[in-house]
């Protein structure tokens, strides 16, 4: 049987109360075994003597871990054998902290220059009011897209926004949608993952996430832009209210509204499209070029991609010219 041995960052920690006794669940975060990749997250499991776990195993720090590696549900997963609270250093957790390979500065003014471009007045300076925002300008550029599946990364909501944009632009011609609103509404519809996703260590969801979440949060700082300026429409508030509370696409994935306008339909789907390749690349193959995705229940074949390297890269060759241009 594979063992599993070495420092790794606590993502997430949840002590379970079964029939046998206290089990405890972790997710950790390793560092990539080829140099250049991102960390990669294993789920981890204490079965037996959870009571002797030193408490100082926390959230956001760093443990040694040892165990063994088995297939549980498809995935890999350590059976652990020993855990223990390692002493570390800002600079040394950060290791172990996803990043998007998109360099920040570059990414923020090429957001800026996608809102400099809108032909309409009017939501031209929204989206110019928003970017000037002190909350916007200080948390968007860190944010995670998500705690897990895809663009959990800090820079990670940067860049997948500005992957849908890229999207949005070479779309909207082709379906004649409106490129304003569609551009404007791709850059909102996440934009309360500033607030309701934490960008430390572990990214964890915040006490307003928890209890507003990333649409309702969304929609009030929209509203309080549309309020800054100078006889913004209504009209155009509630498009843009609209993207956001209907970008899951149904019902039953958290959204409280159906897309009612071919760019929110255009907004949802893109959205889609982002998370659903990339969580495709993050999933690691066997020997035999076979991974599992657990979200979806499917197998990938990881040996059918012509660009091989793009399994472990987030912003992909495709994607890093759409930057760079
Ligand atoms: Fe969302
Ligand atoms: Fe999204």
């Amino acid at each position: 049987m594979a063992s599993k041995k070495g420092v790794a960052l606590v993502k997430t920690k949840t002590v379970n109360e079964g029939k046998n006794g206290p089990s405890l669940f972790l997710t950790l975060t390793f560092r990539a075994e080829r140099k250049g990749d991102p960390p990669v997250d294993f789920p981890a499991r204490l079965w037996e003597n959870v009571g002797s776990v030193d408490p100082g195993i926390k959230v956001g720090g760093l443990v040694m871990a040892e165990g063994q590696l088995i297939l549980y549900n498809n995935e890999q997963q350590i059976r652990l054998t020993r855990i223990e609270p390692l002493k570390a250093t800002e600079e040394e957790i950060g290791a172990f902290i996803p990043k998007s390979r998109l360099e920040v500065g570059a990414g923020m003014s090429r957001l800026k220059d996608f809102m400099e471009s809108l032909e309409d007045s009017h939501l031209r300076s929204f989206g110019l009011e928003i970017l000037q925002d002190s909350e916007v300008a200080e948390l968007f550029p860190r944010a995670p897209a998500a705690k897990k599946n895809h663009h959990a990364m800090v820079g990670g909501l940067l860049e997948h926004t500005l992957e849908l944009m890229a999207m949005g632009d070479a779309v909207a011609p082709i379906l004649s949608l409106n490129r304003d609103l569609l551009l404007l509404g791709l850059f909102l519809h996440d934009i309360g993952k500033c607030w309701e996703i934490s960008a430390s260590p572990g990214f964890s969801y915040t006490d307003e996430g928890r209890l507003v979440g990333h649409m309702a949060l969304g929609v009030e700082k929209c509203t309080q832009i549309a309020k800054r300026l100078k006889d913004f429409p209504e009209r155009y508030l509630r498009l843009l209210q609209h993207f956001i509370l209907a970008h899951h696409g149904e019902l039953e994935y958290g959204s409280p509204l159906l897309p009612a306008t071919p760019e929110a339909m255009a907004v949802h789907m893109l959205d889609n499209l982002s998370g659903q390749v990339f969580a495709m690349r993050q999933v690691s193959a066997g020997s035999d070029g076979w991974g599992y995705e657990k979200n979806r229940g499917a197998f990938i074949y990881k040996e059918g991609s012509d660009l091989s390297r793009l399994d472990q890269t987030p912003l992909g060759k495709g994607a890093r010219k759409v930057f760079d241009s």
